[in-house]
């Protein structure tokens, strides 16, 4: 598919986010022919010339380190490069340097014009008001803009005012990139277009939800802003809540992006507030200190960091519960950690048991039928389901698993959320992105809780590097006789 000729300006232009994942997925852009080379610029804007001179040899080793094996090519680099431009520019102050942006913008009055804040949300504000100043912000521009927004309801009210008086609510791209995940996206499908789980998608069938993200990675350069944010701004408010309004929405009456998330604003209203001590029993925050993952030894949080002390959370579980008829009573355990023993993000739906137990015991244990959706690393679905040992004579019953693994059936296709996102928003669909209430509610609901952790003033505590996180997390699905449903345990469990 072609798209509209477009500008795409990247503030923050040789930063981290840009060259580890728009600057890859604009590259594959181009490679793909989505954009026509001799119609479409990347323009990057860098904070000093010396930043600026750099930047193409940078660019080009973030694409060899990022990009699948065998992606990267020379020719198709060169073709990439003439394209991409910088500028440099102080995005806090209005000087005679916008001056050169709007030189390379104004050559093309009418392109799409995208502008990417991917720069601390601190600057949303001021950057919007120069981008007004300098008459840059033309009928056909869209502004994108990176999670967390803002660091709690208020400033996230305050950007979103900010932005709101430059840009109108259709022009904002509120990116939460796991909305881009083909997989995440297939949570929609697969509820919505199969009789099995339409009929069975509530708290009659379904006795509890699991939804977890854990990453083998911790830090990764960026200590300042993970200390001052944790688990809960960094992964909860967005990524994790996201998912969650797409497994406990109501069907959208239509498929466009007003209904979709009129849906997933109701789920995050309908989330019971944990206050007080609500957030003590509901809730286990966790740090990580030294330990071993995949092999290799690694430092705690604290070394990592390089401090004494800081209170900040790596691991965030949560028992929350949805106040609606749909889901009534039903928990929804929520996990994300750095330093975990395997990166994987997996939505497990568990059924109820069968209302009546027609085999005798010595046929063996019923297990409640299992939905695990794997989201990463591999893209796959299994059902657990009962079944009888047809190897034996006598009855003897047994947990099976249909297993759909998506990688095998789609090995050529590679699937890269920004990509899908940036090309969505030079075609001007919002669908995947999330509207200004859903933000402001999903902090609502966030708040309260980073509130009474704050007041408490406890650690959090601690758990090894490599491990699944602290014992607490355990112990808080252990209460209603659950427990966690690790990718590396079920594995063994099916094999
Ligand atoms: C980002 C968080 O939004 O998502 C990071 O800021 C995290 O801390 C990342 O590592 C995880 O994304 P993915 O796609 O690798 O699961």
């Amino acid at each position: 598919m072609n798209y509209d000729a477009s500008d795409i300006i990247i503030f923050g232009g040789a930063g981290d986010l840009a060259l580890r994942k728009l600057l890859p997925a604009l590259y594959r852009i181009y490679s793909e022919d989505s954009f026509s080379a001799d119609h479409s610029s990347v323009i990057l804007t860098c904070r000093s010339d010396e930043e600026a001179d750099g930047l193409k040899d940078e660019i080009k080793k973030n694409l060899k380190l990022n990009l699948a094996s065998g992606e990267f090519s020379d020719t198709a680099w060169e073709s990439f490069a003439s394209n991409v431009h910088s500028v440099v520019l102080n995005i806090a102050e209005h000087d005679e340097q916008w001056s050169s942006l709007a030189g390379y913008l104004d050559e093309h009055p009418d392109r799409v014009r995208v502008f990417y804040l991917a720069i601390p949300p601190a600057i949303y504000g001021a950057c919007c008001e120069n981008l007004s100043k300098q008459n840059l912000i033309t009928e056909n521009t869209r502004l994108v803009v990176e999670k967390p927004i803002g660091y709690d309801s208020e400033s996230a009210v305050s950007i979103n005012n900010k932005m709101a008086e430059y840009f109108r609510e259709d022009q904002l791209y509120r990116i939460d990139h796991y909305l881009g995940k083909e997989t995440v996206q297939n949570l929609l499908a697969l509820r919505f277009n199969n009789l099995l789980f339409e009929q069975l998608w509530d708290a009659k069938s379904i006795d509890h939800v699991q939804i977890s993200i854990s990453e083998t990675v911790g830090l990764e350069k960026r200590a300042s802003f993970y200390d001052g944010a944790g688990a809960m701004r960094d992964m909860v408010q967005n990524h994790l809540l996201q998912l969650l309004c797409l497994i406990a929405m109501e069907p959208p009456h239509k498929l466009n992006a007003s209904s979709i998330r009129q849906e997933k604003l109701k789920v995050l209203q309908s989330l019971r507030p944990l206050v007080d001590e609500e957030v003590s029993s509901n809730t286990v925050r966790g740090q990580y200190v030294a330990g071993e993952v995949g092999g290799e030894l690694k430092s705690g949080y604290l070394e990592e960091l390089g401090k004494p002390s800081s209170t900040t959370e790596t691991f965030v579980a949560i028992r929350a519960q949805i106040d609606n008829w749909r889901w009534s009573k039903v928990p929804f355990y929520l996990r994300t950690g750095k330093r975990m023993n395997e990166r994987s993000a997996e939505i497990v739906v568990q059924f109820k048991d069968v209302s009546h137990r027609l085999y005798p015991s010595d046929a063996g244990a019923l297990q409640a039928n299992k939905l695990v959706i794997r989201l990463q690393p591999d893209e796959s679905m299994q059902l657990v389901l009962m079944s009888k040992n047809l190897q034996k004579l006598e009855t003897e019953l047994q947990p099976v698993t249909l297993n759909l693994n998506f990688a095998d059936a789609s090995k050529e296709f590679r699937s890269d959320a920004y990509k899908r996102l940036l090309l969505d928003v030079v075609a001007g669909n919002p669908s995947l992105f999330i509207h200004r209430d859903e933000v402001e509610e999903a902090w609502n609901w966030c708040d309260p809780i980073i509130a009474a952790w704050k007041t408490s003033n406890r650690q959090p505590h601690l758990y090894r590097s490599g491990s699944w996180g602290p014992d607490g997390s355990d112990e808080l699905l252990a209460e209603r006789g659950h427990q966690w449903f690790n990718l590396a345990e079920i594995d063994k469990a099916i094999s």
